[in-house]
């Protein structure tokens, strides 16, 4: 089968689309026939290498001296074969999934273990929305659940001021829609040409943070900084003081997630159209470079996607 993989831990350039041997299934494993991948970030920090020095021990599970797991933590695409212990999927199903620490998203066929939900190395897999294309489905696994674990900590939103620091990304365009529907004023924070985008989500005041004289209003009662700690920006320390006495602020970046639940319910949100993924482009398996290349300018809108099966 098809698949991306890094000729050596480095820039997008690494990348290769390659001919490598097709997973087996085990007992509790299902095979799919990967036909979107999500890239975001995630995967150009393996790529890269660019994480915390404390990591280093990982090494031993993504490669001494490149990456030898494939690359891809999100997938949508269509159940092919399934082991002799599975009960909840059959071969013909649709589904969306986390591939876990394991990866392997970026391929043809990906083999997800069915065994549980909470270990790292589990995948998460669950019907995929029906209103939406493989290359819709595999953007929201990881952004969504991010979003949403990271908005739990900030407690019942219903009535507050909720800012979303970083709106228009993969995490802040679920983070705004979430918030929203958890029945929370938003106000989203994004560059001069997302303002619409923002505002169509659910925002009722969007700030433009590229806009030196903006101000940061509030006081809200909580904030997200979905962006990350390497994002900085003038408005966002002017937003940092514009919490409320005795609100929250939360960084996507404040722990690593190994996402764990939420999205089933994300589904359903989806399902009956109170929230929907935003895919910013697609791009196919012979641009694997291009498509790193564009999450590392740190402004695409939404996530993107690799289209296996167009
Ligand atoms: N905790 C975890 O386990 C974990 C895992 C993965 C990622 N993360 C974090 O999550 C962050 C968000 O991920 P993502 O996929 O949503 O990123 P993303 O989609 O690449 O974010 C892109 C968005 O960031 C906005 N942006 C760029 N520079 C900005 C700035 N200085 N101020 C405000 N917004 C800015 C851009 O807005 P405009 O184009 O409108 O300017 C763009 O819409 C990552 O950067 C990473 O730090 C955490």
């Amino acid at each position: 089968m098809k698949a991306i993989v890094c000729a050596a831990y480095g820039p997008p350039e690494v990348l290769r689309l390659a001919e490598v041997e097709k997973p087996r299934t085990g007992a509790h494993d299902i095979l799919v026939r990967v036909h979107a991948a999500g890239i975001s970030d995630s995967d150009s920090l393996i790529r890269g290498w660019k994480v915390p020095k404390v990591w280093f021990p990982l090494r031993l599970v993504f490669g001494i001296r490149r990456p030898r797991v494939i690359l891809g933590a999100e997938v949508s695409g269509e159940v092919v074969e399934v082991g002799a212990r599975v009960t909840r999927f059959r071969p013909g199903d649709e589904v969306m999934a986390t591939t876990g620490l394991r990866g392997g998203g970026c391929a043809e066929y990906v083999r997800l273990p069915d065994g549980g939900r909470k270990l790292p190395w589990h995948s998460l897999i669950v019907a995929k929305p029906r209103n939406l294309s493989h290359a819709e489905a595999a953007t929201i696994p990881g952004r969504a659940m991010l979003a949403s674990f990271f908005l739990a900590q900030g407690g019942t939103l219903t009535g507050k001021h909720v800012l979303i620091y970083g709106a228009s990304g993969g995490v802040g365009t679920f983070a705004v829609q979430l918030a929203r529907q958890a029945g929370a004023a938003v106000i989203g924070v994004c560059g001069l040409k997302n303002l619409e985008l923002v505002r169509s989500l659910g925002a009722s005041r969007v700030l433009d943070y590229t806009n030196p004289s903006e101000q940061a209003g509030g006081p809200y009662d909580v904030i997200f900084d979905a962006a990350g700690t390497r994002k900085p920006s003038p408005l966002k320390e002017r937003c940092r003081a514009a919490l409320a006495p005795g609100g929250t602020w939360i960084s996507v970046d404040a722990r690593a997630v190994i996402p764990i639940a939420h999205l089933e319910r994300i589904r359903d949100l989806i399902e009956s159209g109170a929230i929907r993924p935003v895919l910013d482009r697609t791009f196919s398996p012979t641009e694997a470079v291009d498509a790193h290349r564009y999450v590392e300018t740190g402004h695409k809108r939404g996530g993107i996607a690799m289209v296996f099966v167009p």
